[in-house]
């Protein structure tokens, strides 16, 4: 990727054509990583050139990030917000020097709709509604036991946190002995969801839970880890359904410890370069104001051999 630190705008922008700036919220997860990836590769074979910063998980630094593109008049800012709400002062600014701005991957709160042009990413609801629809067929042989789930919830105040927790209530809502017994959260990290999950072993508080909900692959790996120093055996005295579709993960769904994985596809490059285009090269067409990615689910119930080998 060019540097274009020590150039000013001007420069930039008529020696290189279209100037990117893309801030992405953090390196928490290799799903995160092949996000990132997948983005400043397509941008790359577009010969956008690109400014990359990474927030490291903190919304300050994005911001502060933000207002560098802003200063450097980039051409379009590519931004995934670290959580929903707190980036309307910084998307005005957006606004006011005529900058346009993408989302991907993760939301912003819906009252901010209209200050940036398109979001572009998973659907994060649809992937909560089809966790909680592979627990309901999985017990639906039994409707009169009555099933606990653990829910290991993802950053607080993250669009994606909020959408899968309303899909996965939405879809068990159909049935009326399965029920959210506990939630507690693991902030997307591999560290975190083992912390908190040994302090449920520690404190005798999963010996009724029946299914282990987790929001990404990360915290069910830590889960997993946590699991080893008790007698509880993954996939089958506690049920496991995880988000991301990890090749780690994908290992764990093949040796029978985890039962349901839920695809959330970071492949978001092709669909941000093309959007991009066409807003950009192709004299500011209209483009979507939300794009939506293919996504599938692989399970115990499915052809495990089928499952493609991710590069993430
Ligand atoms: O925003 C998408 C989520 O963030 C992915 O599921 C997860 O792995 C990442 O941390």
């Amino acid at each position: 990727l060019t540097t274009l630190s020590g150039c000013s705008p001007k420069e930039v922008t008529s020696q290189n054509n279209i100037v990117i700036g893309f801030s992405q919220s953090g390196t928490e997860s290799s799903w995160r990583k092949a996000h990132t990836k997948s983005i400043l590769d397509s941008l790359k074979k577009n010969n956008y050139q690109v400014i990359y910063r990474n927030g490291l998980m903190d919304q300050e630094r994005q911001i502060q990030d933000i207002r560098s593109f802003i200063a450097y008049r980039v051409d379009l800012i590519v931004f995934t917000p670290l959580t929903e709400d707190g980036w309307e002062p910084v998307l005005k600014e957006a606004q006011r020097a005529g900058i346009d701005v993408m989302l991907v991957d993760r939301d912003i709160a819906s009252a901010s709709s209209d200050l940036y042009l398109s979001h572009i990413g998973p659907s994060f609801k649809a992937e909560g509604n089809r966790a909680g629809i592979y627990v309901n067929n999985y017990f639906k042989e039994q409707p009169d036991r009555e099933i606990n789930v653990l829910e290991l919830s993802g950053l607080t105040n993250a669009s994606p946190t909020t959408l899968r927790s309303d899909g996965f209530r939405e879809a068990i809502g159909r049935e009326q002995n399965i029920t959210i017994s506990q939630t507690v959260y693991g902030d997307y990290t591999r560290n975190k969801g083992k912390e908190v999950i040994r302090e449920l072993i520690t404190n005798n508080q999963l010996a009724t839970i029946d299914v282990l909900y987790s929001h990404n692959d990360e915290m069910t790996l830590g889960a997993l880890d946590a699991l080893k120093d008790t007698d509880i055996q993954p996939g089958k005295d506690l049920i496991i359904v995880t988000i991301d579709g990890q090749e780690n993960i994908i290992k764990e769904l093949r040796a029978g410890n985890v039962n349901c994985v839920v695809e959330c596809n970071p492949q978001a490059g092709y669909y941000v370069a093309r959007a991009i285009e066409r807003r950009l090269d192709s004299d500011h067409k209209q483009i979507p104001h939300e794009i939506y990615m293919p996504e599938t689910v692989f399970s115990d119930q499915g052809d495990l051999d089928m499952i493609p080998t991710r590069n993430y």
